[in-house]
């Protein structure tokens, strides 16, 4: 091949890779700021929750089921998925001892990440759970147990010095995963938005929030020593603790070892979290009261986002069930309503609220998995309307951003081009 021919096909090679990236918009979600950035341009996302997904995709006869969710996602212009990338312990796990492997189960999370990225879909991989379900806090203590340490409770999980290595091993494992489908070793790979260090980390045997603040800490600079590409976020509900006493009459009433502000504080932290259930934190009160509380709260986090923290903010779990007494789906509209209106109107005026993951996303004949929450976007149809709207409206401020920035850069150029034809006025060029 003659040189210059070889040249030419190089960059042609080039182009077309970067227009593929662009078209694509397979690049890196940043923060700066206040904002979730990509691209250049702010980025806000409406999206769901499905824990499932893994799981579902490691028995191939059942990955159309994934395939589906990530399809009607689409179709209703939702772009960021939540899922879990843990499942330890018991049968049929993902990791079945402290760092042994299933393989069959990790084929399944590459297909998850693939799928997503087919789908234009950003995901967001949770690393553990403070739950039993999917072994969780308690079977990593067992498994420390099993090696002889001595262990008096499952928040040892923060403390032992033999789990935390366990954790790590996890973290590293994942993060250096090899996907065998798209060959993008998941620390590289653009489709995942950001790493979660546990769904809804709770301590309470110290409710003083140390314990929690300190693995945080460590956790969080260990996934930074591996991994500068991702985001990162703690996996927080969102509780007030003893760094923000003014706010701590917002709490539904526990104290469970976290504390919002100083957990976020944390550097390697890179945006803050919220949940909210107040079907089941105020399971007491009446609809309206659990309303006027979902209002409060997210009030009260997104500001602080924006003010305290100076960190973006996802919403990232928040759902009704249908199993409270007296529900209807018009009463889970209004209070999915309620939590996109907070997020756009942050969102329009440049506030901290990047965007909403509802609790939670089935895909059809997945009976097996409702747990009172789920949404089936092809068959609950008034649910799925909001949802898209809010998807609709939210894609239009990014596109203002883009447009806003387009024009900029326009009028910089020919600013530039005007200083230049003024500059040589009146001079004898070539003279
Ligand atoms: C969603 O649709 C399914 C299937 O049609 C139905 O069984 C379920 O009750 C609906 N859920 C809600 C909350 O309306």
């Amino acid at each position: 091949m003659k040189p210059h021919l070889a040249l030419a096909l190089l960059l042609l090679f080039l182009f077309l890779q970067q227009k593929w990236l662009l078209v694509n918009g397979d690049m890196f979600i940043k923060s700066r700021g206040i904002h979730f950035m990509l691209n250049g341009s702010p980025f806000y996302a409406n999206g769901f929750n499905a824990y499932w997904l893994m799981y579902v995709a490691s028995d191939p006869s059942q990955r159309p089921k994934v395939s589906a969710a990530f399809r009607e996602a689409s179709r209703h212009d939702l772009s960021v998925a939540r899922t879990w990338a843990f499942s330890d312990g018991g049968y049929n796990p993902l990791q079945y001892s402290p760092g042994s492997y299933n393989e069959q189960m990790f084929k399944g999370l590459d297909f998850v990440v693939a799928e997503a990225r087919r789908y234009g879909i950003k995901l967001i991989l949770s690393l553990a759970n403070n739950y039993e379900s999917f072994g969780g806090k308690n079977q990593y203590v067992n498994w420390a147990r099993n090696q002889g340490q001595y262990l008096t409770s499952d928040d040892d999980f923060f403390r032992n010095s033999v789990v935390k290595g366990f954790y790590k091993n996890h973290i590293r494992t994942i993060l250096n995963r090899y996907n065998t489908i798209t060959g993008v070793v998941y620390k590289n790979d653009p489709t995942i938005m950001a790493w979660e260090l546990m769904n809804e980390p709770r301590c309470t045997s110290d409710p003083s929030g140390r314990t929690i603040q300190a693995w945080i800490m460590e956790m969080a600079s260990y996934v930074k020593s591996i991994d500068r590409n991702h985001l990162l976020e703690a996996g927080l509900e969102g509780f007030y603790g003893q760094s923000s006493s003014w706010r701590n009459n917002l709490n539904p009433g526990f104290n469970i070892g976290t504390d919002f502000i100083a957990n976020n504080r944390i550097p390697g932290i890179d945006f803050a979290t919220v949940h909210s259930y107040p079907d089941q934190w105020l399971s007491s009160s009446n609809d309206q009261k659990q309303l006027s509380f979902l209002s409060n709260w997210l009030d009260a986090h997104i500001q602080d986002a924006q003010y305290i923290l100076h960190k973006p903010l996802f919403v990232t779990e928040f759902g009704k069930s249908w199993k409270d007494s007296g529900f209807s789906p018009y009463q889970r509209d209004m209070l999915f309503n309620i939590v996109y209106v907070k997020i756009y109107e942050s969102a329009k005026h440049g506030g901290a609220a990047g965007g909403g993951l509802f609790w939670q996303l089935l895909a059809q004949g997945m009976d097996s998995f409702r747990d009172g929450y789920e949404v089936m976007l092809d068959q609950n149809s008034s649910t799925a309307n909001v949802i898209a709207h809010q998807a609709h409206k939210l894609h239009q401020i990014r596109n203002i951003f883009a447009r806003t920035r387009n024009m900029e850069m326009w009028k910089r150029a020919r600013g530039r081009r005007g200083q230049w034809l003024s500059g040589n006025k009146g001079k004898r060029i070539g003279n």
